[in-house]
């Protein structure tokens, strides 16, 4: 019997499909697309397999494993590295808020044992958020058994955002110097803080998320009051986290972005980072060729969840 649907991307699952030869063959993996009649199921080799609807036996979801403790520690880099103004422990969970600046920091990251019951601690979330006039929403890794069961509890997903690491000396190998000038200042300039309203307004609490974390670094590329590309850059331990990264729309193309990457990673490794993470979605087409380009590579993958209604 098949039990799965377009829904279940992003869930592990189990399927069985004809051969040409007409004998039968099992894979297990994550179901990474559910489009023109074909399910696209990815191994935990990294191997991609396509299976055409009409050669399926049988499907369905199986329950995802606990994430790796590998990504476990870079999503709690990550919210170090974005920290939210106002925080507080569900047991191994985070709610975090500021004043609905940014989903990272006004979700509940839900990685592991919150201590409760499921139930109990969804409303919760919900509850918290709520106080705050704030909608409930879980940042969830994927795929993972936090990811199901929000998902069963009816919490709307949204795109999966790609996490994607590097080592540094390598992104400044594939990196040649740029052209364009850029710099990394301690503090974002009013024409940084004017480009990123192209991203969203910035709130007071905004700014202490932007500024916050361990250590922090504003590149400004090119001239002008209101700088064509801008970034923000943290280092957390011996990671570079790389953010915000923001061309003029009508500057695009010409080197602008790689200038800004560039003066990142030549300010991570000058703090002593050795390796570098981003958050970039899968549908951002230039920033992903970009990335790719530099030797980025996917490291896991996360997704917001809201509460229904
Ligand atoms: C992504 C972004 C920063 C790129 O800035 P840019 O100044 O246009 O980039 P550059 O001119 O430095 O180009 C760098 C590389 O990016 C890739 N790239 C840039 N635009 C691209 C496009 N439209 N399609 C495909 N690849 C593209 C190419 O690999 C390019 O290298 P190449 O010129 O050698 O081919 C810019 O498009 C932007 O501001 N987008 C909106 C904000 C955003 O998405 N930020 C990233 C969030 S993670």
């Amino acid at each position: 019997m098949v039990r799965i649907t377009g829904e279940h991307v992003g869930r592990r699952v189990t399927v069985r499909s004809r051969t040409p030869s007409g004998s039968a063959t099992d894979v297990v993996g994550d179901l990474v697309g559910y489009d023109d009649g074909t399910l696209r199921v990815r191994d935990r080799d990294g191997v991609e397999h396509a299976v055409a609807l009409a050669d399926l036996i049988a499907g369905h979801p199986v329950s995802a494993r606990p994430a790796p403790g590998r990504v476990v520690q870079l999503e709690r880099v990550a919210a170090a590295g974005w920290p939210a103004v106002d925080t507080e422990p569900l047991g191994e969970w985070l709610l975090r808020a500021a004043g609905g600046f940014t989903s990272r920091a006004n979700s509940a990251l839900a990685i592991g044992a919150s201590g409760l019951p499921f139930p109990a601690a969804a409303e919760r979330v919900r509850a918290w958020y709520a106080e705050r006039g704030l909608p409930g929403r879980a940042a969830v890794v994927l795929p993972s058994p936090e990811d199901d069961a929000f998902a069963a509890a009816g919490w709307t997903p949204r795109d999966a955002v790609l996490v994607q690491t590097a080592d540094v000396a390598g992104v400044l190998d594939a990196l040649p110097p740029s052209p364009v000038r850029a710099d990394v200042r301690p503090e974002p300039s009013d024409g940084w803080l004017a480009r990123y309203t192209a991203r969203g307004q910035v709130t007071a609490e905004g700014r202490e998320v932007l500024t916050g974390g361990p250590r922090v670094g504003f590149a400004h590329a090119g001239d002008g009051a209101e700088p064509p590309g801008i970034g923000r850059g943290v280092v957390v331990a011996d990671w570079l986290g790389v953010s915000a990264i923001e061309v003029d729309p009508g500057a695009r193309g010409r080197g602008y972005g790689k200038a800004v990457t560039r003066a990142l990673f030549e300010w991570g490794a000058a703090n002593g980072a050795r390796r570098a993470y981003l958050q970039v979605e899968s549908g951002n087409r230039p920033a992903v060729a970009l990335y790719a380009a530099l030797g980025l590579r996917t490291h896991h993958r996360y997704r917001y969840r809201f509460a229904p209604g």
